[in-house]
């Protein structure tokens, strides 16, 4: 449990370091390579510690760069030895993370089999992964589910194939990646996903020997080799944790220099920051957020997939949005159930109102189906402390902000949830300013 004092503007600077959305795959794109990788940029999340864990049931030899500490976050990834992990173990570690289904094409790759344990992640929506067994069937795996999970085999080389995707998800359009690279044939991925970490993963493989074209059309396809090196690879700055503490500026009226920030996957971001009222510098090594007093403006927003404005940033960007003057509307298009972290903003006496109804631009997937994926957020409005229980990553973010944003102390339960996606964040808040106490 979290004590949180609220009430003073955070002020400082704090470091973020490679995306947590691309450094597991790329972890993971390491089994596909002859010859060891080198990641650097590499933070020190639970998301990280789970995927070495499930590398290292394989046999790959996972070791800290080049001072034998982690904290420069290089990452030495030698596939060298891999085999397959025993079923009861990797159940065991996989823990809440989904990063295992991305493990199934290089598995049959290299040993003709792979067992994914049932999958967790954040409480957002069912997270289905239809798209991703799909696609594994279509390459030719044998798909069959198993009492605690899913087991895969393939008897000859994975097959080349033709694949469309329902929706543009970044973790089926990973999964074809990291599946097609060395399958044989071409494969021809539609309504693939975009985001700047699929392009840098796009960037990891093509250093290991990849060939990958992205068209206009957002249609990816993939030449088959039949073997791939080791990459050396910076993963790109975490851009979410970017959006997470320029909210935080903006929604308890201070300012924060995020070293390591980068303004090209941030265009979006900055632009609606801008629009509430916030100011920003884009320097050198970073870039500093800052609210410049007086009132935040109200605002409609939807979210979408790249180049539209990120689902991961809505959250924390509601709790400025209490803030700001007049009727604020969010149409989250992502994931049908991304607004349950409201209830607590409500409790600490924000008004946020949940629609089932797509407010604003294009109805989207959830339309008059029943998932209150809208909301209205009339401001400014007084918070304060309260007991507050983490309910996912980047809610739990929001929670924390909105405990810093209140007045009086609050109560912050579940801190492990933010562990997995924020490396180092109560180190970090203490450098703003932050009365907290664990
Ligand atoms: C990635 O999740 C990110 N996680 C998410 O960040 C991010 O919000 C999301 O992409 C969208 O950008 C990681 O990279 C680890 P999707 P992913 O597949 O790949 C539906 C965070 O806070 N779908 O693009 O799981 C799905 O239900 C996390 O860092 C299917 O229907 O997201 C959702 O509605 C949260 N069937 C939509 O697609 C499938 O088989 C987008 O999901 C797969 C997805």
């Amino acid at each position: 449990m979290l004590e949180v004092r609220g009430g003073n503007p955070l002020g400082g600077t704090v470091q973020v370091r490679g995306a947590k959305n691309l450094v597991p795959k790329a972890m993971v794109a390491s089994l596909l390579g002859e010859t060891p990788s080198v990641l650097r940029g590499v933070p020190q999340i639970r998301d990280v510690e789970i995927v070495t864990g499930l590398l290292e049931l394989h046999g790959v030899r996972v070791t800290p760069g080049v001072d034998g500490q982690q904290s420069d976050g290089e990452l030495h990834l030698d596939p060298s030895d891999m085999a397959q992990g025993s079923i009861v173990d990797i159940d065991a570690h996989a823990g809440s993370s989904r990063i295992p289904i991305l493990f199934c094409g290089p598995l049959l790759h290299s040993l003709g089999q792979a067992f994914i344990p049932d999958l967790g992640g954040c409480h957002i929506g069912d997270r289905p992964i239809n798209f991703h067994l799909d696609v594994l069937r279509q390459f030719g795996a044998e798909v069959d589910k198993t009492s605690g999970g899913i087991m895969l085999t393939t008897r000859g080389r994975l097959q080349g194939t033709k694949v469309e995707l329902p929706f543009p998800s970044v973790g089926a359009t990973e999964q074809v990646l990291l599946t097609a690279v060395r399958a044989e044939g071409v494969t021809e991925l539609r309504n693939a996903a975009i985001e700047p970490e699929i392009m840098d993963l796009i960037a990891l493989l093509q250093k290991m020997g990849a060939i990958i074209t992205v068209d206009t059309d957002r249609v990816v396809r993939i030449e088959g080799v039949d073997t791939l090196r080791g990459f050396i690879h910076r993963a790109l700055p975490d851009r979410n944790e970017t959006a997470s503490w320029a909210s935080a500026a903006l929604a308890t009226g201070g300012d924060i220099f995020v070293e390591g920030a980068s303004q090209p996957e941030l265009i979006t971001f900055l632009n609606v920051f801008r629009r509430i009222g916030g100011e920003f510098e884009v320097e050198e090594t970073g870039i500093r957020f800052r609210h410049p007093g007086g009132r935040l403006t109200s605002f409609a927003l939807e979210t979408d997939v790249h180049p539209g404005f990120m689902t991961d940033w809505q959250q924390p960007l509601v709790v400025a949005m209490t803030q700001a003057e007049g009727l604020s509307i969010i149409h989250e298009t992502v994931y049908e159930n991304r607004f349950g972290f409201t209830h607590a903003l409500g409790e600490m006496g924000a008004q946020i109102q949940l629609y089932r109804e797509c407010l604003g631009g294009t109805p989207c997937r959830f339309g008059r189906r029943n998932y209150q994926h809208s909301a209205v957020v009339s401001g400014p409005t007084e918070l304060t402390g309260t007991r507050i229980d983490v309910p996912d990553l980047r809610g739990g973010f929001s929670h924390l902000i909105a405990a810093l944003a209140a007045r009086g102390t609050s109560q912050v339960h579940g801190i492990e949830l933010i562990n997995r996606g924020y490396e180092n964040f109560l180190d970090k808040l203490l450098g703003l300013g932050a009365e907290v106490a664990a």
